[in-house]
């Protein structure tokens, strides 16, 4: 298929100086006022060793094209905003490099799973929702008065939740994630992980509330244990553990609840009988 191509010989202008090549972005594009559906346009990117994905789309948008829209912000792998499909896997635009693609072409398109609202931005109001969903907030055990101090906590009891709380909300998880991409529904990997930040933590007394949608169709028992959200994480959050913790905890808290029922409602349960 013949497919439009943009360029023109130029240097960005931070690298004027150094040694350019060139590369082809090929972007899917989509303007819902323009566009009957998302299509391809290539563009021809010179580059230097040090440019990221993200500065060859800032390139395009500057020299090529205004139209191209993305998200970004900080350019250093902290905001979470610059997460996109590039070579067709979830990576973060501002630490993906495009000498890594040089020589060939290279495809970048929005997040997999999520609407597309323009371009390579998605629609992030679901992520949101589940965010919210899980009171991603410390509810203390033991409300104490600011003059009672500090609550403190052992080095053991920090290292507990202290993984799972640098995810940067950069959605990548769930583009990988084959069961969201089935159910949108799904708590996914990225929620599941800032859940079990807040339910490892020594000072919070919300666990059984958030226990609650873990229990869920939708909670951790959808997952189905592919473990690619672990692999695409640029923090090492490590999503697929939380997931797997919070099963375990769910089966003990169905036997412990049902070791708690009265004794001839267990035996209903197990089909027994008096003997
Ligand atoms: S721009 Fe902030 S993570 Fe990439």
């Amino acid at each position: 298929m013949n497919r439009p191509v943009q360029g023109q010989a130029m240097l960005p202008d931070a690298a004027a100086g150094a040694v350019s090549r060139e590369i082809m972005i090929e972007v899917l594009r989509y303007r819902s006022e323009a566009d009957p559906k998302p299509a391809p346009r290539t563009y021809r990117v010179p580059f230097t060793d040090d440019m990221s994905v993200l500065q060859g789309l800032q390139y395009i948008k500057d020299h090529l094209d205004g139209t191209l829209s993305f998200r970004w912000s900080c350019r250093m792998a902290i905001c979470g905003s610059c997460g996109m499909m590039i070579g067709a896997e979830p990576k973060l635009a501002c630490m993906t490099f495009l000498r890594d693609y040089y020589p060939g072409s290279l495809t970048v398109e929005p997040l997999a799973h999520f609407p597309i609202e323009r371009d390579l931005v998605v629609s992030v109001d679901g992520f949101i929702k589940k965010i919210e969903g899980i009171y991603p907030y410390l509810i203390p055990k033991m409300p104490r008065r600011l003059e009672e101090g500090e609550y403190l906590q052992t080095p053991s009891q920090l290292a507990r939740y202290e993984p799972f709380s640098d995810c940067i909300n950069c959605m990548l998880c769930y583009a990988a994630c084959p069961q969201f991409g089935e159910n949108p529904d799904f708590i996914g990997p990225g929620a599941m992980a800032l859940l079990q930040r807040y339910n490892g933590d020594s000072r919070d007394g919300a666990q059984a509330k958030r226990m609650e949608l873990v229990h869920t169709e939708n909670g951790a028992w959808s997952c189905t244990a592919v473990g690619y959200c672990s692999e695409v994480c640029p923090k090492q959050v490590d999503p697929a553990n939380a997931v797997n913790q919070n099963k375990t905890k769910s089966a003990l808290d169905f036997f412990l609840r049902v070791l708690r029922r009265p004794a001839h409602s267990k035996s209903r349960l197990s089909g027994g009988g008096a003997s």
